[in-house]
């Protein structure tokens, strides 16, 4: 079974131990909740790591306050039976509660009260105080004196970046905090978040990480729909239209495998197939697989990325085409 962890100097003298001992430490970072997806992602990292430690934490420094991190879902125990059930192992769950409480030490005095404490506490039953914490934009900004963010500048801001400013910050900074607290040998991040994944990569690269970052394929449902956690908010109704998304861009990637080089015919004839079956595209973009800058006519590598509303759900796809 895995051991649980939710101190972050816990974590990192488990690491250390380990890798005195000569052992791979692979991570695989988490909201929790987790389906095939992050299934996948525990046996990818397995291939290339002795020990595996899975991070569960809801990260409130990513979700605007009008998001929907009050009613992001959460399933510890079930979690835990997920892993403990896979052959080959999990080490470790790290699940702490609040990674931006330093104590008071460093808090901003006229917010450092007691009812901020608990803001982001990851015990379960504890939306509304999550709810708390992004409505102060990120707790621990206020209440434990956290000002240090990381951002990655050029890559943050297209796509997903456009409709949510502060979510690859909140990402890149938290993923930051994980690296150090569990100073892993590799982490793997899944291809279905292309642009966090790419975002990684580059962080790593650019501020020296000693860490070897790998992408892991998209996990689908067997009727095309990418799994993600927030599924579990989708009507039936919703979900039928929501399978529009991977039917049409696998249309495009046909398309453009049989000569269709323009990518404004490409993305018109995707969002126009997605908003006929009821979605509302926030983006669809084709783009460069490394740079993630919009290429006009396909003649090398891209990937067409797609975030849509199905009620008040927001989904995101993508399709790697390689011509
Ligand atoms: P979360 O949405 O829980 O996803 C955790 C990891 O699982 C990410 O690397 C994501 O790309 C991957 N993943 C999710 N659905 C997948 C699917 N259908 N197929 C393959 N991989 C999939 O992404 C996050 O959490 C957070 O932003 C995090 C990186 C943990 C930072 O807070």
């Amino acid at each position: 079974d895995p051991e649980i962890i939710t101190e972050k100097d816990l974590m990192r003298r488990w690491s250390r131990s380990m890798r005195a001992q000569g052992k791979t430490i692979g991570l695989v970072p988490t909201m929790g909740y987790l389906h095939q997806g992050h299934i996948s992602l525990v046996k990818e990292a397995q291939e290339h790591a002795d020990l595996i430690v899975v991070s569960i934490y809801v990260n409130p420094c990513q979700f605007a306050p009008s998001e929907d991190l009050a009613t992001y879902p959460s399933d510890f125990q079930g979690d835990i039976e997920k892993l403990r059930a896979l052959s080959g192992g999990v080490d470790v769950v790290f699940h702490p509660q609040n990674l931006y409480d330093y104590g008071t030490s460093g808090a901003v005095s006229e917010n450092n009260d007691a009812s901020g404490n608990s803001c982001s506490s990851q015990s379960g039953d504890d939306k509304e105080k999550r709810a708390e914490g992004a409505a102060v934009s990120c707790i621990g900004e206020r209440q434990y004196g956290h000002e240090t963010w990381v951002r990655v500048e050029r890559l943050e801001k297209g796509m997903c970046g456009k409709s949510r400013p502060i979510f690859f910050r909140g990402v890149a900074t938290v993923v930051t905090k994980l690296f150090n607290i569990v100073e892993p040998d590799i982490a793997v991040f899944g291809k279905k978040d292309y642009q966090q994944w790419r975002i990684i990569c580059r962080m790593v690269r650019d501020l020296d990480f000693s860490i070897n970052v790998v992408g892991s394929e998209i996990v689908r449902d067997a009727d095309g729909l990418a799994m993600s956690s927030r599924n579990v908010h989708l009507s039936p109704e919703e979900r039928k239209k929501a399978l529009s998304i991977n039917k049409a861009l696998s249309r495009a990637k046909l398309a453009a495998q049989s000569g269709q080089v323009s990518c404004r015919e490409l993305r018109n004839s995707v969002t126009q197939a997605i908003s006929e079956s009821g979605g509302k595209i926030d983006y669809a973009e084709i783009v460069d697989q490394e740079s993630l800058e919009a290429v006009e006519e396909i003649k090398r590598p891209v990937v067409f990325c797609i975030a849509a509303w199905f009620g008040k759900v927001r989904l995101i796809d993508n399709i790697e085409i390689n011509v």
